[in-house]
């Protein structure tokens, strides 16, 4: 099964799901890593380990959807059969999600349907809550809102700061994501 991740930024998600596979835990390969930030550290997790890339910067485009069939024309040529987001800081317009219907993955640093947005972690901190945690989910049309996949619970401890609780979210995402590609793909082939 061919898989392409898209990344904005530092890529640690993306780099997760690169062990994973490395292992041989997932009957998938990554064929494509797709990029919107020339200035993003997961083209350098790509370069490392010969994924090839596609870098389109969404600016030399006169609308989103413009910029989206580009990608959804490349993605078809290569026979990409799942999209995973992996901190991609885009939102997908509905002529994307309709082309991956049910087969765009995205994670989201809290406990869905709480702390929607591009800020959760920091939302929950700074909300005080005493849990948030980690959600898959598919993409749908409605942001943040899609079936959920898997989810994990994260305790907000007493002494935590935004780093130290930014550190254990993330260190749950990286087990958390492979685990619901894995189901996704099982439930879909
Ligand atoms: C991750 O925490 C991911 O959940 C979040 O961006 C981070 C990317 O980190 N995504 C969102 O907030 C989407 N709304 P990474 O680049 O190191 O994988």
């Amino acid at each position: 099964m061919n898989l392409a991740v898209f990344c904005s930024g530092f890529g640690s998600n993306f780099q997760a799901i690169i062990d994973v596979l490395a292992r041989k835990k997932l009957d998938a390969r990554i064929a494509l890593m797709v990029c919107d930030n020339p200035k993003a550290f997961a083209l350098k997790r790509a370069h490392r380990h010969g994924i090839p890339v596609v870098l389109i910067s969404p600016g030399l485009f006169e609308n989103r959807q413009a910029y989206e069939k580009v990608i959804v024309g490349i993605l078809k040529s290569q026979d990409i059969g799942f999209v995973v987001l992996a901190g991609f800081m885009r939102i997908l317009t509905p002529y994307f999600v309709k082309a991956y219907r049910g087969r765009i993955l995205n994670i989201h640093p809290s406990y869905l349907p709480s702390f929607k947005g591009a800020h959760a972690i920091r939302d929950a901190f700074e909300a005080k809550v005493k849990t948030t945690g980690v959600t898959v989910h598919i993409v749908t049309e409605k942001l943040d809102s899609g079936p959920i996949l898997l989810q994990k619970k994260v305790n907000v401890l007493k002494n935590d700061t935004l780093e130290s609780l930014e550190k254990r979210i993330h260190a749950v995402e990286h087990t958390l994501y492979p685990q619901a590609i894995k189901k996704l793909i099982s439930r879909k082939s």
